[in-house]
């Protein structure tokens, strides 16, 4: 009988590292799935607004509820651009990819989404309209490359000023010239800045190539540049060229 036991206990005890790695495995398949569905930027449907309880809100005046809730969307947006950068920030500062320029310039990237998801709510309060927070996706955990990075980022960077657009056309379509003006004032200009910063990252990514020498110097020439902008390996809109820190003003 102790010898069933005995025998019982070293399977277990063997046996439980390799249910880790297939629990691992698990997981990163469904990190896959996870990327292959993602970008999940499109907006989700937004939870309805209180029934018209920011309605009460006493500065309120000519705010419509259908730009409140157009703005909500959007927001879900800013937050999740904000969770999928720090986890691409997060990829590319693990010890076996090591890339501190791709971390810094990702890691920068979530940070200003993460401002721009605060204006968002500060006009909100400004205006008498109620912040509803939403479930956010899950981003994967293995971005493959920075070819791929890029493009994931690039993705998502369009569809964020689609929702832009379309959240100027709401407010339009609602005489509501106080937000259009804080989405040119703040907002329009800058997205377009910042689809062409990745762009040209992108390109400039293709002629080095992801792996050697090439990736190297290419990295440490975005961590020269600063966790805001893509510097010399763009090029700054609107001339100039290099010095990144006000290239990447926004995304
Ligand atoms: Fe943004």
């Amino acid at each position: 009988m102790k010898q069933i036991w005995a025998f019982v206990f070293c399977v277990s005890i063997i046996s439980a590292p390799l249910c880790r790695a297939e629990t691992l495995a698990e997981q990163n398949k469904g990190s896959l799935g996870r990327m292959a569905r993602y970008p999940q930027m499109k907006p989700k449907g937004v939870p309805s607004l209180l029934a018209g309880e920011s309605m009460k809100l006493a500065q309120r005046q000519n705010y419509h509820e259908k730009v409140e809730e157009a703005l909500n969307a959007h927001l879900r947006m800013e937050f999740q651009a904000f969770y999928t950068y720090r986890a691409i920030a997060a990829y590319f500062g693990r010890s076996d990819i090591a890339l501190p320029g791709f971390y810094q310039f990702f890691k920068g990237q979530s940070e200003e989404e993460l401002e721009h998801a605060q204006q968002f709510i500060d006009y909100m309060n400004t205006r008498g309209g109620i912040f509803i927070a939403q479930d956010l996706d899950a981003p994967p955990y293995d971005f493959k490359s920075g070819t791929a990075a890029l493009k994931t980022a690039l993705k998502m960077e369009r569809d964020v000023n689609e929702s832009l657009l379309k959240l100027h056309s709401v407010a339009e379509e609602h005489g509501d010239p106080q937000f259009t003006d804080f989405l040119e004032g703040n907002f329009l200009n800058e997205q377009v800045e910042a689809l062409k910063e990745i762009a040209d990252l992108l390109t400039n990514i293709d002629r080095v190539g992801n792996e050697g020498l090439g990736l190297y110097v290419y990295d440490r020439q975005l961590q020269a540049n600063g966790p805001t902008g893509a510097g010399a390996l763009g090029i700054e809109v609107g001339g100039g060229g290099g010095g990144g820190a006000d290239a990447g003003a926004a995304a």
